[in-house]
């Protein structure tokens, strides 16, 4: 039996790392997936492998920077598919810089991204689902970032911080309309964001590895199992949780 037999799922910046594979996953558990984000290209080609293993998925472009193109997208999403029933804000980027020097822009552009973007996907979708009056489920892709102050990641971490609360808010104001709203909060998993990061010498995996307490990075598909629980009809008494999924990081309070 499929868990998401019928259910139709967007997910924002699903071109490659963890938002390809939740898409992947979602797919195979029978959700149709609207994968949205900036690489139309790179997100039809993961559509086409989803249809050739028997799944359902489509493509719509959307900046999560711009309030227009997001309302564009899930109005695109809904006429597809007739309706959103999960959202999965995963769209983000990194911003590393010593504080002293990080400029407006790289503020405004984490910031922009990874938490006004997840609220205007939030509020988009949302109108969606109090009009069809069914509810819905949205899970915002956080990081362990959220919680603990790391040197030089001042607009990650605020915006991360900032992503774990509107997740609180949401799910305290949308619960009367059947919304449930919950993050999930990875440590680093070794997708193409952190490959980027070594490549620029803003990361040093070595190092970072001795100080994971299960001694490794975590990969997506150590993710996607807690995200599909989230959606699903199991977690229905779910809502404003943060959940870290990050071989121990928090538990051990490193910085
Ligand atoms: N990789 C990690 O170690 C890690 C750890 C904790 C949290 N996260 C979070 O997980 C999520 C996915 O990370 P990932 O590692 O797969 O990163 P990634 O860089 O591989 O993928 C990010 C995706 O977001 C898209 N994106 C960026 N800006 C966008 C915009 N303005 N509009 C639309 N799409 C946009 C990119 O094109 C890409 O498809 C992010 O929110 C990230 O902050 C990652």
């Amino acid at each position: 039996m499929k868990l998401l037999k019928d259910r139709v799922t967007m997910i924002t910046g699903a071109s490659r790392g963890l938002g390809k594979a939740l898409a992947v996953r979602f797919a195979g558990e029978g959700s149709k997936v609207v994968l949205a984000g900036r690489s139309y290209d790179a997100m039809n080609d993961i559509c086409r492998a989803i249809s050739g293993s028997g799944g359902e998925g489509s493509a719509v472009r959307m900046n999560v920077q711009d309030p227009e193109s997001i309302r564009a997208a899930v109005d695109e999403a809904v006429e597809l598919y007739g309706r959103i029933d999960i959202l999965i804000n995963n769209a983000g980027i990194s911003m590393v810089s010593p504080s002293e020097s990080l400029s407006y822009e790289d503020w405004n552009n984490a910031i922009g991204t990874n938490l006004t973007g997840v609220f205007f996907c939030c509020q988009a979708a949302a109108r969606h689902m109090i009009d069809r009056g069914t509810g819905g489920c949205i899970i915002n892709i956080s990081s362990t970032f959220g919680k603990t102050p790391v040197p030089r990641r001042a607009a990650y971490c605020a915006s991360k911080a900032g992503t774990d609360m509107i997740t609180r808010v949401l799910a305290a104001e949308w619960a009367e309309k059947n919304i449930r709203v919950n993050a999930i909060a990875p440590g680093y998993l070794n997708t193409e964001f952190i490959q980027d990061l070594k490549r620029q010498g803003k990361l040093d995996t070595e190092s970072l590895n001795r100080r994971i307490p299960q001694g490794r990075m975590g990969n997506v598909e150590e993710i996607t199992g807690l995200a599909l629980y989230m959606a699903g009809d199991e977690a229905t008494y779910m809502t404003g949780s943060v959940v870290y999924i990050d071989g121990g990081w928090t538990a051990y309070g490193f910085v």
